[in-house]
């Protein structure tokens, strides 16, 4: 704030309180404003409980929501849009049952949409994240670290056919990259899998792990030069 009581330009940007403030002075044209001594004080005391931490923010940021953690195309990171997001994880509730685990293998949104307590049946089932990106370390336990080049380099806790489903949107459109990936899968998997991956692994993804490809066509944030596809070993009805 400066010497007039109007706040600075920083202290403008998304704050609602702010805003309001703003407005009210826009509504009475160029004057100076006229701030009471008590307006005023009232005004100091929140900015100094805001920047204290003591004023909680009215939209509390959504640790989960899909781009909490922003993209990096170094790591291949293209996020899931919500509807496609929200549409993946009910398809794994669904395919998990009641009390079931599910694995998201490089694809944290869909973990996220899990953990956002907005699908339906969320609740009732359990969720990990295996991810190169170490942000995603912010989910504690459930992250564990996963670099596709060392497939079955995983924690000794992470026993064996022990996920009732496999979510993976491996890095990289080549044979190579799926290959390695289908190992993981075929280690973690008791039986479903769903990949998603460029159409044009179709041929690699029937030859490695025995996918189908489903007519449900995922969507990102940004466009995709790619053609995006799903697949599955099981009869999927969401996406058949
Ligand atoms: C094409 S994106 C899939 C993300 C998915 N569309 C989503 O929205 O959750 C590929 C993912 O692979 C991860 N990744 C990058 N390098 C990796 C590596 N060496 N091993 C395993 N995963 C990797 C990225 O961090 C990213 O989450």
């Amino acid at each position: 704030m400066d010497e007039t009581g109007r706040p600075t330009e920083d202290q403008h940007c998304g704050d609602h309180f702010t805003q309001k403030y703003f407005k009210a002075m826009s509504d009475s044209d160029d004057d100076v404003p006229q701030l009471s001594a008590a307006t005023l004080a009232a005004l100091q005391e929140f900015y100094a409980e805001e920047r204290d931490g003591l004023v909680p923010n009215s939209e509390p940021e959504d640790k989960f929501s899909v781009g909490a953690v922003e993209e990096d195309w170094r790591m291949s990171q293209f996020w899931y849009n919500d509807a496609t997001a929200t549409r993946l994880a009910e398809e794994v509730i669904q395919e998990a049952g009641k009390g079931g685990r599910i694995v998201c293998l490089s694809a944290p949104s869909v973990y996220q949409k899990l953990k956002q307590g907005v699908v339906e049946g969320s609740g009732g089932v359990s969720a990990v994240v295996l991810e190169y990106d170490r942000r995603f370390a912010t989910y504690g336990q459930e992250f564990i670290f996963y670099d596709y080049n060392e497939p079955l380099s995983l924690p000794e806790d992470v026993a064996p056919q022990s996920f009732d489903i496999v979510l993976a949107d491996p890095p990289y459109l080549s044979e190579e990259c799926l290959t390695k990936v289908a190992q993981t899968v075929r280690y973690l998997a008791k039986g479903k899998i769903l990949l998603c991956t460029g159409a044009i692994m179709e041929e690699h993804a029937e030859k490695l792990l025995g996918l189908k490809i489903c007519h449900y066509i995922p969507k990102h944030n940004k466009n995709l030069a790619n053609e995006f596809r799903c697949f599955t070993n099981y009869p999927s009805s969401l996406l058949a």
